[in-house]
C-alpha cells in the first residue's frame, strides 16, 4: 500500500503528522505493509491533511483526515469512506490549475533527487549547459519571465545586467523572505520541490558567471530551512553543486542563510546588509545590485518563485512558457487565496483569470458565508479592491492600471464586517513598526499617518485631505516600497470605501 502524508508546514499544523504516525501504527497493527512517501503540499489547505493513496497508478485523495479517521480509513481499505475525493487530480480545484512551476509540488518526495529526475527535474539545467551565456539570457528574455516577488522586473534583463558586469566575483541571492500577508508560494515550493530552486539557482550562476549562491530564508520558516538544507546536502553529494555541475566544468555552489524577521529584510538592498550581517537597513539605488550587490558584487537577487520557474523554461523551452499568459504578463503565476475564503490554497494558473473568479468561484466565497467587501491584493501593501473591480484581470498592467498592485499574488479576502478605516489605520502602523529608519517620509510619515487616521475617527474631517497629502509625501519621497506603497491600501480604503470613514466620524463626532 503506497501512501502520500504531507510534510508541508500547513499540513503540520493541522497534525499531519500525528496522522503520519496513526498510518505507520495501524498498518503495524493490521501487519499491512505501507510504503509512507512524505510529499509536499498540493495546495488545498482546507483539505489538510490531505491524504493520498497509489492504486494502479492512480492516486486518489482523502480529506481532511485526523489521526482519529485512520483506523476507519483502513477499515473501508482507503475507499469508499464519508472523506474520499476520488483522483486528486480529477478534483476541480487541481484540474482548473496550470502547474507549471509548481508541477512537482505534493507530487514527490520533496527530498528524492531521484524522483525529481523522474519528473523532468534537471532537464532544463542539461540543457542550459550545452547553451551559451548569451543564448540564456535571450532563452529567458524570450520566456517573458517577469519577477514574482512583485515587482515584475524583466529576468532576463536583470541576468543580462549581471553577466555584462566585469568583476572577480557574482552572487546569486534567492529572496526567501516571503513577508506578504497571506503569501505562502515561496516556502510550498521550497518545503515541496526544493531541487528546483536549486536547479534555478545553477542555471542563473552558470550563465551570468556566479560560483556562489545564497538562499535569504526567513526564520519563520524553520520546515524550509531544514528542507533546503537537507535538499542543498543531497545535491552536493550527487554533483548537482560544487567545482563542477554535473561533471561540466562549471562551478557553483550555494547555501541556507537565515533572516532574523524583519520585514523590511525582503526588501533587495536591506537583504544584502543582513546578509553581509549588517543591520538590515534599506541602501539608496543606484548602485542597482546587479552592479553592486553582495560584498559590493554584481549579484543577481530574485524571488524563489522567479528562480523556481528558470528550469521549467529551460526544460519546455521560453515559447512553451511564453505562451500562457495576457498582455506583457506571460506564463503562469501561483496565486495564493487566503483570509476569510472558504477554499484557500495555492493555485497556480496563467495570467488573464479575473480577480472575481479567483474569489467567487475558486475561492468559494468567504468562510462566514456574509458577503465579500473587500480584497487586499499583493500583501499588505497592496490595495483593497471592492467588488466593482472584481473584472480586473490577473496581471501587472491590469492591476496597476486600477491603482493597484499584484505585488507576490497573494490574495487575501475580507468580508462586510470589514472595518476599513480600522484597516487604513493597520497599514500605517504596520510601516510605523517595520520601517527601517533610514528616510523621513515613512519613519515619521507612517506615524502621523496613524495619528491622522485616529483623528478622521473621532470625526475630523479636515483629516482627511490631510491623509492624502501625508500619502502623496510618502509615494514621492520614500526610500523604498514600504514607505513607497503604504498609501496603496490607505487610499484605497478611502476611495473605495468611503463610508467606513465618514459614518465613523460622524458617529464620534454626535
Ligand atoms: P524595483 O522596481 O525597485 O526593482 C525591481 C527589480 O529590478 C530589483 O531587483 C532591481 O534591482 C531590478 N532592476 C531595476 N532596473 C534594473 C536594471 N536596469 N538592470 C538590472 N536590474 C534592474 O522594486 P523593488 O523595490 O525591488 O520591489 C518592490 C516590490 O516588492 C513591490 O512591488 C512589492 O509588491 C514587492 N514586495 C514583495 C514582498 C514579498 O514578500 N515577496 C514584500 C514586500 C514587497
Ligand atoms: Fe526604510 Fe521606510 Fe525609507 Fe524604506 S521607505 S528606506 S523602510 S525608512
Amino acid at each position: 500500500l503506497k501512501l502520500y502524508v504531507p510534510r508541508d508546514a500547513a499540513a503540520l499544523a493541522v497534525d499531519a503528522e500525528k496522522v503520519a504516525e496513526a498510518v505507520l501504527a495501524e498498518a503495524k497493527i493490521r501487519g499491512t505493509e505501507v510504503e509512507l512517501v512524505r510529499n509536499g503540499s498540493r495546495g488545498m489547505l482546507w483539505l489538510e491533511p490531505l491524504v493520498e493513496v497509489e492504486r494502479d497508478g492512480v492516486r486518489h485523495a482523502f480529506g481532511p483526515v485526523s489521526p482519529r479517521d485512520v483506523a476507519a480509513l483502513f477499515d473501508a481499505e482507503w475507499g469508499d469512506h464519508a472523506l474520499a475525493l476520488g483522483p486528486t487530480e480529477e478534483i476541480d480545484w487541481m484540474k482548473r490549475q496550470t502547474r507549471l512551476t509548481f508541477a512537482r509540488v505534493g507530487v514527490i518526495d520533496p527530498l528524492s533527487l531521484e524522483a525529481y529526475e523522474a519528473h523532468g527535474g534537471l532537464k532544463g539545467l542539461r540543457r542550459a549547459l550545452g547553451m551559451t551565456g548569451p543564448e540564456m539570457i535571450e532563452e529567458m528574455k524570450e520566456s517573458g519571465l517577469r519577477g514574482r516577488g512583485g515587482a515584475g522586473f524583466p529576468t532576463g534583463i536583470k541576468w543580462d545586467t549581471v553577466q555584462k558586469a566585469q568583476a572577480d566575483r557574482k552572487y546569486i541571492v534567492a529572496n526567501a523572505d516571503e513577508g506578504d500577508s497571506g503569501t505562502f508560494a515561496d516556502r510550498m515550493l521550497m518545503e515541496g520541490d526544493p531541487f528546483s530552486l536549486i536547479e534555478g539557482m545553477a542555471i542563473a550562476g552558470i550563465c551570468v558567471g556566479a560560483t556562489q549562491g545564497y538562499v535569504y530564508l526567513r526564520s519563520e520558516y524553520p520546515e524550509a530551512i531544514h528542507v533546503m538544507r537537507e535538499a542543498i546536502r543531497i545535491a552536493r553529494a550527487h554533483g548537482l553543486l560544487g567545482a563542477s555541475v554535473l561533471g561540466s566544468g562549471f562551478a557553483y555552489d550555494m547555501e541556507v542563510r537565515v533572516g532574523a524577521g524583519a520585514y523590511v529584510c525582503g526588501e533587495e538592498t536591506s537583504l544584502l546588509n543582513s546578509l553581509e550581517g549588517k543591520r538590515g537597513v534599506v541602501r539608496a539605488k543606484p548602485p542597482l545590485p546587479a552592479i553592486e550587490g553582495f560584498l559590493g558584487k554584481p549579484t543577481v537577487v530574485n524571488n524563489v518563485i522567479s528562480l523556481g520557474t528558470v528550469p521549467v523554461i529551460f526544460e519546455k523551452g521560453a515559447a512553451h512558457y511564453r505562451d500562457f499568459g495576457l498582455g506583457r504578463s506571460r506564463g503562469t503565476i501561483p496565486i495564493q487565496i487566503a483570509g476569510n475564503v472558504k477554499f484557500g490554497g495555492l493555485f497556480e494558473t496563467a495570467f488573464g483569470t479575473t480577480l472575481g473568479a479567483l474569489v467567487d468561484e475558486i475561492g468559494g466565497g468567504t468562510a462566514s458565508g456574509r458577503p465579500v467587501k473587500a480584497v487586499q491584493v499583493g500583501g499588505p501593501l497592496g490595495a483593497y479592491f471592492p467588488r466593482a473591480l472584481f473584472d480586473t484581470p490577473f496581471g501587472y498592467e491590469e492591476f496597476d492600471g486600477e491603482g493597484g498592485l499584484i505585488g507576490h499574488a497573494g490574495v487575501v479576502v475580507f468580508d462586510e464586517q470589514a472595518d476599513m478605516l480600522g484597516m487604513a489605520r493597520f497599514a500605517m502602523e504596520f510601516c510605523a513598526v517595520e520601517s527601517c529608519g533610514k528616510c523621513t517620509p515613512c519613519r515619521i510619515g507612517a506615524v502621523r499617518g496613524v495619528e491622522t487616521v485616529d483623528r478622521i475617527a473621532r470625526g475630523d474631517a479636515d483629516a482627511i485631505p490631510l491623509l492624502t497629502d501625508l500619502c502623496d509625501t510618502m509615494k514621492d519621497g520614500s526610500l523604498c516600497a514600504l514607505g513607497g506603497f503604504t498609501p496603496y491600501p490607505v487610499l484605497s480604503a478611502l476611495m473605495h470605501f468611503p463610508d467606513d470613514f465618514h459614518a465613523r466620524g460622524k458617529e464620534a463626532a454626535e
